[in-house]
């Protein structure tokens, strides 16, 4: 497996003093980085029995299209609040710096579909547990959440696994 954690970058105190911000950007600029990392999540997903690709906005959005294209599945954008022109359902979180709201449009799936959530990194976990809530609240099944980079200090990913869901990083 090709270490793709050489090609995230830290930034100190962004956005705020004290956090240590993983930048994907420089992961997703290398073309065989981007590359081996949308192929690893491929190698894992491409036996499994999915419906859709949910990706978490902004980045979540990068990845997640690129999965679902190369899988030959359907994407659905977890946005951000007031982004969605159709009728949505709404889930508020926090952050390790501030809190958010996302959203999904109530019809975007049938009832009992299986969806593969995604997203670049997990920290607190508020951000996908926010989505897998709303994933539910419509419907939906989740298969399994996927991420680039775990930040394990910050306990998301064990929260989710805690709540009976599976986690798959690339990363940590
Ligand atoms: C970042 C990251 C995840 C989330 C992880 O997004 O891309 O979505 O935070 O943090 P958590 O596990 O503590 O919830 P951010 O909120 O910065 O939004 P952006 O992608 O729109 O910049
Ligand atoms: N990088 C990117 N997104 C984040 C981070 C980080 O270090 N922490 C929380 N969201």
């Amino acid at each position: 497996m090709s270490d793709i954690t050489k090609l995230i970058r830290t930034i100190p105190n962004y956005p705020k003093d004290g956090i240590m911000f993983r930048d994907i950007t420089t992961l997703l600029k290398d073309p065989k980085g981007f590359q081996t990392t949308i192929n690893m999540l491929v190698e894992k997903y491409k036996n499994t029995d999915i419906d859709y690709i949910a990706g978490i906005e902004a980045r979540g959005f990068i990845l997640g299209a690129a999965l679902a294209y190369a899988l030959n599945k359907g994407f659905i954008p977890v946005r951000k609040k007031g982004k969605l022109p159709g009728k949505t359902i709404t889930q508020s979180y926090d952050l390790e710096y501030g809190s958010d709201t996302i959203e999904i449009h109530e019809d975007s799936f049938a009832s009992g579909s299986k969806i593969l959530l995604i997203d670049d990194l997990i920290a607190t976990g508020g951000t996908a547990i926010g989505a897998i809530t709303l994933i539910e609240k419509a419907g939906g099944t989740i298969v399994e959440t996927a991420f680039v980079v775990d930040l394990p200090e910050l306990g998301g990913a064990k929260k989710i696994q805690n709540l009976g869901h599976k986690v798959f990083c690339l990363c940590s």
